[in-house]
């Protein structure tokens, strides 16, 4: 895992941005593999500015989602579908029809786990992003006995839901499960670029350096053979 400092936020930012942006030069039909959270906004706000200045073209492009919150529908405004449309998909000129989103509210959850996973195997990932929760998580791939493989149905962590609880009205209004990409899955990216802000710099050396254990699920990355890992001093 190679790893890259930066002093600001902004320069953090920057650089992940330029990463996709080549990214999507070398291979126009590219397919991203995107996350939410606060950590990449600033990424997603820079493509946005090359977008408007002409200097990467989304038209050919794929994107396929970490995970979706189960039990709330697209157009709920804490969904990650609507966090995709509202942060990036709206201002990129990308078509929906090429973008992926779990369906939250899905009936049969098999079904839909099973679907999502062939997709990622169907159009595989040139270069997934990912952020990183207090708890080591990356998805909602929550720390726990085993590194599950595909996509599947995860009762979320106390921890994950008192840190989302701040997009919310209360805590009460936080779902419990979400689906979301296995381990399994987003190892089977080709490179991955991880974000981290200050405040995750802990759980960050534990991944990095640490024991390869599904109690700090981002530390399977350490066995990824292209994954770097970009943080920043501030926040
Ligand atoms: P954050 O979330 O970017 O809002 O810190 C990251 C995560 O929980 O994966």
């Amino acid at each position: 895992m190679k790893l890259i400092k930066f002093k600001t936020y902004a320069e953090m930012s920057e650089y992940g941005a330029k990463i996709v942006q080549k990214t999507v030069k070398e291979k126009p039909k590219c397919v991203l593999g995107l996350a939410t959270g606060s950590t990449p906004l600033g990424l997603y706000e820079n493509l946005i500015k090359k977008y408007n200045n002409n200097c990467i073209y989304f038209g050919d492009v794929k994107t396929i989602n970490l995970d979706e919150y189960y039990g709330i529908d697209g157009k709920h405004d804490q969904s990650y579908r609507y966090y995709m449309n509202k942060n990036f998909f709206d201002k990129i000129g990308i078509l929906y029809a090429n973008t992926f989103v779990p369906n939250g509210m899905a009936e049969n959850i098999e079904k839909e786990c099973k679907e999502y996973e062939d997709r990622i195997d169907e159009i595989g990932i040139d270069l997934q992003i990912l952020g990183i929760g207090n708890n080591g998580h990356i998805g909602f791939n929550e720390p726990c006995n085993h590194f599950p493989s595909k996509t599947h149905l995860v009762d979320l962590s106390e921890s994950t839901i008192r840190a989302n609880s701040r997009f919310f009205a209360n805590l009460s209004d936080v779902p419990t499960k979400a689906i979301t990409m296995g381990i399994g899955s987003i190892m089977k990216a080709k490179k991955i670029i991880l974000l981290a802000t200050g405040k995750k710099k802990e759980i960050i050396e534990k991944a990095m350096y640490g024991d390869v254990t599904p109690e700090v699920p981002a530390s399977i990355l350490q066995f990824h053979p292209n994954v770097t890992v970009l943080i920043c001093e501030e926040m």
